[in-house]
């Protein structure tokens, strides 16, 4: 296919090159947002996780022609350090991080899960969490910050 045309926090691009680059190296290395890691590069550790249309992806295993026309979210496009988003003052709060490698592709998974479970119990949150992989073993300070995100007493 030609041009790779998507939207990006909000923001348009239009990506010329390989359209079989993955988005998550399309994010780090062209368009500069380095939230979104490279963990395991394929598919089974949650790190490079960004919201396509709202739905959860492994951006490390998604090919820039997947999202052609299609919107995308990183933890970047969440909110801002002055207007986190909740989960991102709620992690904040918990201190729902150790090294913070993993984070930022829980907070998408979380945000995910949020908009769809506005109220999820904690079940709905290990299940929706339960591909993210944190080697820090920070997941009981995670799903407290989920909760409270959620305005959900913790
Ligand atoms: S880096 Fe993409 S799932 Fe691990
Ligand atoms: S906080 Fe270190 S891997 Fe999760």
């Amino acid at each position: 296919m030609g041009s790779v045309d998507f939207v990006v926090n909000g923001a348009r691009h239009v990506f010329d090159g390989d359209g079989n680059t993955s988005l998550l190296e399309v994010l780090r290395d062209t368009l500069g947002l380095k939230g979104s890691r490279l963990g395991c590069g394929a598919n089974q550790c949650g790190a490079c996780f960004v919201l396509v249309d709202g739905a959860v992806a492994a951006s490390c295993d998604t090919p820039l022609w997947a999202v052609h026309n299609k919107s995308v979210t990183t933890v970047e496009g969440l909110g801002r350090p002055g207007s986190p988003h909740p989960l991102q003052a709620a992690f904040i709060a918990e201190q729902a991080a150790q090294c913070g490698y993993c984070t930022s592709g829980i907070l998408i998974a979380a945000a995910g899960l949020l908009a769809r479970c506005p109220k999820p119990n904690e079940d709905d949150i290990r299940s929706a969490l339960g591909r993210n992989l944190c080697r820090c073993g920070s997941h009981n300070r995670v799903i407290r910050a989920v909760l409270r995100a959620s305005g959900q007493a913790v």
